[in-house]
């Protein structure tokens, strides 16, 4: 067998699937006991069904939002609120901004609705390929028999498939790089321990699960070499944002000597943020910490502070894969060396 199959044989899932007039998503919700499948017919439902992670991850938000602006313009209804509605259901994967406007591109060329659907399949397609050469690249960055450890969800569920820091562990662990996996809960959440885990154990890769809390402990018994994230926004600089927990991550991996790699399309990339400290960082209900599945589980009267992602500063990083090639320690030299002609934003 040889790398593409394999890595085919261990990438079955397609969670965002257009079917001609209306947007299909696997509700993220519900996994992974329960695969339901709701099917959004205008680019409002679709902004609610980012809001309400029902689809989530940077590049499949980016996606589902293209999608949305067909629904609209098969209706007949405004695009100009349709692409608004959209922009506003998530602040911090750029992904989302980026895809709108590339679809806002294609409207003021006075595209039709048939146009802005190849536009949105083009960018599905896009996505899923920049995941597959990602794979590839990070995979030969890791050493023979390495062990990793992922945050969140970077998968299928969270692209157009394959995955971005999952793409190179499915990648590392078919061509034999990746010999033990480890996947954090995620909390509050639980990206990693309801999404991350049932992806891999349907694709045939075995993992492990920890607590968040475990991390540096993992890390000091010398079972990982690597740990690999994806991300939602890439500041001109090098620093990222990524899932919550992601920054305290990089500072455990670079205290023990283990890699850190950040892998993300050049779709995440935003030339417009100078730095991390201009990146807009989601806060979310504080419901979400104070309870779980509807089940009050602190004091009630608590307060809770929910915020869902974190900033990684670039000197923490030590490699950066996009589709466009790979930056080891990057910085403003470096992204700009790459990406300062790529006209976005
Ligand atoms: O809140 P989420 O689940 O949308 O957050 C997702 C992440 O932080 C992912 O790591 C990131 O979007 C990269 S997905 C390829």
């Amino acid at each position: 067998m040889n790398t593409d199959s394999r890595n085919e044989s261990h990438d079955s899932l397609r969670a965002v699937q257009w079917r001609g007039d209306h947007l299909r998503l696997l509700d993220q919700r519900k996994l992974p006991f329960d695969e339901q499948w709701l099917d959004r017919h205008t680019a409002g439902e679709v902004a609610l069904a980012i809001r309400d992670l029902v689809v989530r991850g940077a590049p499949a938000i980016g996606i589902a939002a293209a999608w949305g602006v067909v629904l609209a313009a098969q209706r007949g209804d405004g695009l100009d609120a349709a692409v608004a509605t959209l922009r506003a259901a998530r602040p911090t994967a750029v992904n989302l901004m980026w895809a709108l406007d590339r679809m806002r591109a294609r409207i003021d060329a006075g595209a039709d609705a048939a146009v802005l659907a190849r536009e949105a399949q083009a960018i599905q397609d896009e996505d899923l390929a920049a995941n597959r050469a990602m794979g590839a690249m990070g995979a030969a960055l890791i050493a023979p028999g390495s062990g990793v450890l992922t945050h969140c969800n970077t998968g299928s569920l969270a692209t157009a498939g394959f995955g971005t820091a999952l793409g190179v562990i499915r990648a590392g662990y078919a061509s034999g790089k990746i010999a033990r996996v480890f996947a954090d809960e995620t909390r509050p959440w639980l990206q990693g321990a309801r999404l991350t885990m049932w992806e891999l154990q349907r694709d045939g890769v075995p993992a492990t699960l920890i607590a968040d809390s475990a991390a540096s402990h993992l890390m000091k018994s010398g079972q990982v070499q690597w740990v690999i994230v994806g991300a939602d926004r890439i500041a001109v600089n090098g620093d990222t944002a990524n899932k919550i927990g992601t920054y305290q991550l990089a500072i455990a991996a670079r205290h023990h000597g283990v890699k850190f790699m950040v892998v993300a399309p050049s779709t995440t990339v935003d030339l417009a943020t100078p730095s991390g400290e201009a990146i807009a960082i989601e806060l979310r209900n504080p419901d979400e910490l104070l309870g779980y599945a509807g089940q009050r589980t602190v004091a009630e009267g608590a307060q809770a502070w929910n915020p869902v992602f974190d900033v990684t500063p670039h000197d923490l990083i030590d490699v950066l894969v996009t589709e466009r090639g790979v930056i080891t320690r990057p910085d403003a030299a470096a992204l700009g060396a790459m990406f300062g002609n790529q006209g976005k934003r």
